[in-house]
């Protein structure tokens, strides 16, 4: 292969920058074009693009965001758009597309393949931690990170108001965001769809646990740390309707966003470069429809078809231990 297209797409996350650099930096040492695409698979259908050299990364592995912007992109879920994607990766002469995003984005490159005659390669990047094939997505350390960060904040106010505190947590269908930040935060309760559904007028699951704990540790700050689209009508209703069931006061907040922005961390500019050095070398022995992921420190390659196939697991241990200390 001679010439690469590289794109980020989907949820943003902290790390993408530092695999931007990686391809780049590999596809040079193997003597590879590269052309970056902007806005996701927007910029490949528009014909958006740059050349990337080994001077357009240069310091950018300390940066969250993207240099290449990111989006969704609604035509490809199209068969126009599909096949338009396709035209424009021949019209370019690109011998392979490698894709940073997550699971939705990972389906584009695959509605694109039968219509296209070079390799495609997806690395996993998204805050969410939900891509099987991986142990970790880039941009899942910085959010934890990120997430603690606030959730020791709010702890602090907490302790000071003895008050009962939500902190919503993104991850969108999956619970991984929230169980990790939440074991780490110390959080007393968690709740996320691998928990089971907490449905409104039955919020017995929730309010039972912390009755318990305030009768055996008296007043105190106690905070639960919710998925998104946990409970219907949102985070803000669960907290008014727990203040109205226990006559006390229960505060919301909502991470948004914070979560998918700021420095990446240590462990997510190791990963990312790793996976972006791995993608572009597996191109060139010939890898396609595959995602270039890490599962026991060891780079691997896993079908890019299954990366969606069963939901990824959240720690089994943690959920039984979270579970039994909720309700003692
Ligand atoms: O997939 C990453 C993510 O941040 C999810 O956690 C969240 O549900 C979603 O993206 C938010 O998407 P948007 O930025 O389009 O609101």
């Amino acid at each position: 292969i001679k010439r690469i297209g590289v794109l980020t797409s989907g949820g943003d996350a902290p790390g993408m920058n530092a695999c931007i650099r990686a391809v780049v930096l590999t596809a040079s040492a193997y003597n590879l074009d590269v052309v970056g695409f902007d806005h996701g698979f927007n910029g490949l259908l528009e014909e958006d693009y740059q050349t990337l050299l080994p001077q357009h990364v240069q310091h950018i592995i300390q940066h969250g965001g993207t240099i290449l912007k990111s989006a969704r992109c609604k035509a490809l879920h199209t068969e126009q758009g599909v096949i338009q994607a396709a035209a424009v990766l021949h019209k370019l002469q690109l011998d392979a597309l490698l894709i940073i995003g997550g699971d939705g984005s990972f389906r584009g490159a695959l509605a694109i393949a039968p219509h296209y005659r070079g390799q495609l390669i997806g690395v996993p990047g998204t805050i969410d931690n939900d891509v099987d094939g991986t142990d970790f997505s880039i941009g899942f350390a910085t959010a934890i990170d990120t997430a603690l960060d606030a959730i020791d904040k709010i702890r602090d106010t907490a302790d000071a108001f003895e008050r009962i505190f939500l902190v919503e947590l993104m991850g969108r269908h999956s619970g991984y965001i929230t169980l990790s930040a939440g074991i780490a935060a110390g959080a007393e309760q968690i709740i996320c769809p691998e928990f089971g559904p907490v449905y409104k007028n039955q919020l017995s699951s929730v309010i039972g646990p912390i009755q318990h704990a305030q009768l055996l540790r008296g007043k105190t700050s106690y905070i639960i740390v919710v998925a998104e689209n946990s409970y219907p009508g949102g985070t803000i209703a669960l907290a008014e309707d727990i203040s109205i069931e226990l006559g006390t006061e229960c505060r919301a907040c909502i991470l948004g966003h914070i979560q998918r922005g700021g420095k990446p961390v240590g462990a997510d500019r190791i990963l990312a470069t790793k996976l972006g050095a791995y993608a572009v070398e597996q191109l060139t022995h010939g890898a396609h429809l595959m995602m270039a992921g890490e599962i026991n420190q060891q780079a691997v390659l896993f079908p890019l078809a299954q990366t969606s196939d069963k939901k990824k697991q959240i720690d089994p241990y943690l959920v039984r231990w979270q579970q039994q200390i909720a309700s003692d």
